[in-house]
């Protein structure tokens, strides 16, 4: 069963050693990138939560730094979110360094008490640039509120997690929104140590059951105003739809979030499988947001077949996110930054019907309809069809899939996307998706065991891990579509 050491990706970051799951601390200052993660640095499964911490200057190579946050005192340091400004805090304006403002890195985390399942919203402080950190002497900064499903206030909210701290460009003031079981809380600060609750949301959906994790909520230009995009993934239990990410376009005022359209079902983040607990940088202001998840589904992400290289889980590659006009209405477009010269080279780079593959690689597909193939040569294959207005992907003949019961269903295997329409001038004329103006552009993104995959200028995303036998070497196309692939 086991392969021989093809799995671990060159781009997506991997923790050198042991388990990762959701992104946390997201910050991008002064040039580099900081990505903290949820790690377990003794073992590849999931276990006591430490923060790791990587930094990037081009979100494609990764350099890892010493741990951030170590569980203790049986807590667990669950995800969260990281802000740079120390603006009316009493040590950074004590700190003789005259830019401790701007050097103040605040971690706002989950302490997870694992025995009784308390959760609670806290915080430490780095003036080191985000290297050691202290945690607060008066944590938490919220306690665990009452849930509200039990009338008499006596019972505590069980699932209460995953802060995500910003400024607010409209207001100025901290805002922060945190998963509350069935719902996610706002609420609002001016010294990020004080904070009062201002609003609630929940979907009501009733397809949707699973309780929330890693929300977010990112301001957006439109040609219609500012919107707001608030993301939620649905937490894990096999007895419960999916784990996915969704998420819904509204206003947020500063105190609470009010969606602007109401769909049949959530609109979901990626049409994949494996990408997770997404979150947003901080630290943007005035550009557009970069967001990356964990590309691994919880359902099976303890048992992937790659511990025998020393790793469980990856990331996402970073996406930068715009909001789209479509004609459904305003919906979210996601592009990997840092491969653009890839990308434009594949495009250019003369189309065929067969090319060799190696990973990492990106691959151009052009045309109207057919079926690309990525094989090797034990005859395992990763197929997507496009149709129509339809992109299906199959990876029921990929590689192993019996290292979890789940992987190998037909859940877990097949998908389909219906495809967006950009609404665009030129296209309000022409909102046919299978029409000859609107052809297939779709970029796959080989690297180890991830498969990303961007369709019609990354409306339709997907995020897909894939466990060979052996390296996939061939992909081929067929139908009216074909292919032009560049080595990364
Ligand atoms: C989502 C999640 C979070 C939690 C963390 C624990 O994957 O369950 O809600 O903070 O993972 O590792």
């Amino acid at each position: 069963m086991s392969n021989h050491g093809f799995y671990r990706p060159k781009y997506h970051f991997s923790a050198s050693y042991g388990w990762l799951n959701d992104p946390n601390g997201l910050l991008y200052h002064n040039g580099t990138w900081h990505l903290y993660f949820q790690h377990n640095p003794h073992d590849t499964v999931w276990g006591p939560m430490h923060w790791g911490h990587a930094v990037s200057s081009d979100l494609l190579h990764w350099k890892e730094l010493p741990i951030a946050l170590y569980p203790h005192d049986g807590i667990y340091m669950f995800s969260g979110s990281m802000v740079c400004d120390g603006s009316g805090r009493e040590d950074a304006q004590e700190a003789s360094d005259g830019d401790a403002k701007k050097e103040l890195f605040a971690a706002f985390y989950t302490s997870h008490r694992e025995e009784g399942h308390l959760e609670s919203q806290s915080v430490a402080f780095s003036h080191d640039k985000g290297v050691s950190f202290t945690e607060y002497a008066h944590n938490p900064v919220i306690e665990t509120p009452s849930d509200p499903a039990d009338p008499s206030g006596k019972t505590i909210l069980s699932d209460f997690r995953d802060p995500k701290v910003f400024r607010n460009p409209d207001t100025g003031l901290w805002n922060m929104v945190v998963a509350a079981k069935y719902r996610c809380y706002f609420y609002t600060s001016k010294d990020l140590l004080h904070w009062e609750k201002t609003g609630e949301f929940a979907h009501g959906y009733a397809s949707v059951t699973n309780v929330w994790a890693c929300t977010d909520l990112i301001p957006f230009d439109t040609p219609k105003g500012r919107r707001w995009v608030l993301l939620a993934s649905m937490e894990n239990k096999e007895d419960q739809p999916e784990p996915r990410t969704m998420y819904f376009v509204g206003d947020f005022d500063g105190r609470s979030f009010t969606p602007e359209e109401h769909t049949k079902e959530p609109l979901w983040l990626d049409f994949g499988w494996d990408n997770y607990a997404g979150v947003s940088f901080n630290g943007l202001e005035g550009r557009d947001p970069v967001m990356i998840g964990w590309a691994v589904n919880p359902r099976y992400a303890n048992q992937i077949p790659t511990s025998d290289e020393g790793f469980r889980g990856t990331m996402t590659f970073a996406r930068r996110m715009f909001l789209a006009e479509t004609s459904r209405g305003l919906r979210l477009k996601l592009r990997p930054v840092g491969l653009k010269d890839a990308w434009d080279a594949a495009k250019k780079a003369p189309a065929s019907l067969e090319a060799p593959l190696s990973s990492p690689s990106l691959i151009h597909v052009s045309g109207k309809e057919g079926t690309v193939r990525i094989q090797n040569d034990k005859g395992e294959e990763f197929r997507i069809r496009v149709s129509g207005n339809e992109i299906s992907i199959d990876r029921s003949r990929s590689g192993l899939k019996d290292f979890h019961p789940d992987f190998g269903t037909e859940l877990f295997s097949c998908r389909t996307a219906e495809r967006i329409v950009p609404l665009t001038e030129k296209e309000e004329a022409n909102q046919d998706p299978a029409s000859a103006e609107n052809d297939i552009d779709m970029t796959l993104i080989l690297d180890g065991c991830l498969l990303e995959i961007y369709a019609d200028d990354g409306l339709e995303t997907a995020s897909v891990c894939l466990f060979p036998e052996e390296p996939y070497t061939t992909v081929k196309a067929e139908g009216g579509l074909s292919i032009s692939a560049v080595t990364l």
